[in-house]
């Protein structure tokens, strides 16, 4: 939801006529809404859900929303969750596709009216196609770049630092105590450039990956287990899996490798208090998505998530934090993110981020495997 909306309400000076006309704002609003009964009847619109369903509001009245929108779309699962929850819920990088309202981008927002709730007031925005394949493609270019770094790295600097140990480590065998300590440090410190190099040489790789059917919950068992036993001992866990989740078209290793970095990252960013990081798995059989690379369309209805309840996000480096050497950490190598953006990539995935106070969620599509293969 954009925050930026402000609604022109100053003080009652006068009490008569100053009194805005709820109406009117709801006219205003830039989102379309639409009150929804329990048997999933319209009950009512705003001017911008007329236009965003192209029908009268009469006509709008009159129709049930399965009218307007498939009955499998997530959209009614989440009407059903609120009604069932009294809680309000946010969806967004939903593709929305019917009869009447053609393919649409949308952030949905719906919230309980009454309790408990007889109706769900649903708000929906239109997010550009644009805006999106923008995001997708800076990642791309991001990951582009880190791959170019690596291959420079690989060539330029490996070499010389293998050079430089080598001398480093001759004069250690002729020198006094206190110039070996000098020595080690050598030793050391190019140690250290050198396990950087080789955490960066995954980028120089574009072999395409070796997919299969995998099981991805024995996948986030595994990172989950290794973050429990190093750096997540400090955290609660939490699983809410869908135990009927189909397998996903994946490579094994590598959806380890992403699940592992976001875990970490979750695990480091809870420096205090009662942390917990919620592992969730979803099927959402109307997630279409464009494809960046011009490859048409995805369809991606597996959702991984990773949430955690820790510090967020600085602000500062949100819009960058799936570049290479972006970090937000005293000793952080900023390599995680870019290193899971490339392979959410090569499985032709989409990867979000939802930030919110105190709930930092990143969330993965990925595609299915076919069940013959499973
Ligand atoms: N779950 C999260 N909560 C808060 N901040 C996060 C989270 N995930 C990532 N970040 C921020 O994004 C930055 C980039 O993450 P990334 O994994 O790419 O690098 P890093 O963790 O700093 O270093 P590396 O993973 O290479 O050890 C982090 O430094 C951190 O500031
Ligand atoms: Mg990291």
């Amino acid at each position: 939801m954009p925050n930026n909306i402000a609604f022109p309400l100053r003080s009652r000076t006068k009490a008569s006529d100053s009194r805005v006309d709820p109406a009117r704002i709801l006219e205003a609003l830039p989102q379309a809404i639409v009150a929804i009964d329990g048997a999933l009847a319209i009950r009512y619109v705003n001017a911008k859900a007329e236009e965003f369903f192209y029908a009268s509001a009469s006509t709008l009245l009159n129709s049930e929303l399965s009218e307007l929108i498939p009955s499998d779309s997530p959209v009614f699962s989440l009407i059903r969750q609120v009604l069932r929850t009294a809680a309000p819920v946010a969806e967004h990088g939903l593709m929305l596709q019917g009869r009447r309202i053609g393919e649409r981008d949308v952030l949905i927002q719906a919230t309980p009216l009454g309790d408990p709730p007889d109706l769900v007031i649903v708000a929906f925005q239109e997010r550009s196609i644009a805006d999106r394949l923008d995001q997708q493609w800076n990642r791309r270019g991001a990951v582009q770049s880190a791959r170019a770094m690596a291959a420079m790295l690989a060539h330029e600097v490996r070499n010389p630092l293998s050079g430089i140990r080598g001398a480093a480590q001759l004069l250690e065998q002729s020198a006094n105590d206190e110039d070996r300590e000098l020595t080690r440090l050598i030793c050391d410190e190019t140690d250290r450039i050198k396990a950087l190099v080789d955490r960066m040489e995954v980028f120089s790789d574009d072999m395409p990956l070796e997919r299969e059917a995998v099981n991805i919950h024995t996948v986030l068992d595994q990172a989950r287990r290794v973050a429990v036993a190093s750096y997540a001992r400090h955290v609660a866990f939490v699983e809410r899996y869908d135990p009927s989740l189909p397998s996903v078209l994946g490579n094994r290793e590598q959806l380890v490798r992403l699940f592992t970095n976001l875990i970490k990252n979750a695990a480091e960013a809870i420096t205090r208090g009662s942390g917990a990081i919620v592992l969730s798995t979803a099927y959402q059989s109307g997630l279409r998505l464009s494809l960046p690379n011009g490859n048409g369309r995805a369809h991606l209805p597996l959702v991984v998530s990773v949430e955690d309840n820790g510090e967020g996000i600085p602000e500062a480096i949100r819009p960058h934090i799936f570049d290479a050497f972006v970090s937000g950490k005293q000793s952080g190598t900023g390599l995680g993110l870019a290193l899971v953006a490339k392979i959410v990539g090569e499985h032709g995935g989409l990867i979000e981020l939802e930030n919110l106070p105190r709930r930092t969620i990143f969330r993965v599509f990925l595609p299915m495997a076919e069940r013959s293969n499973e």
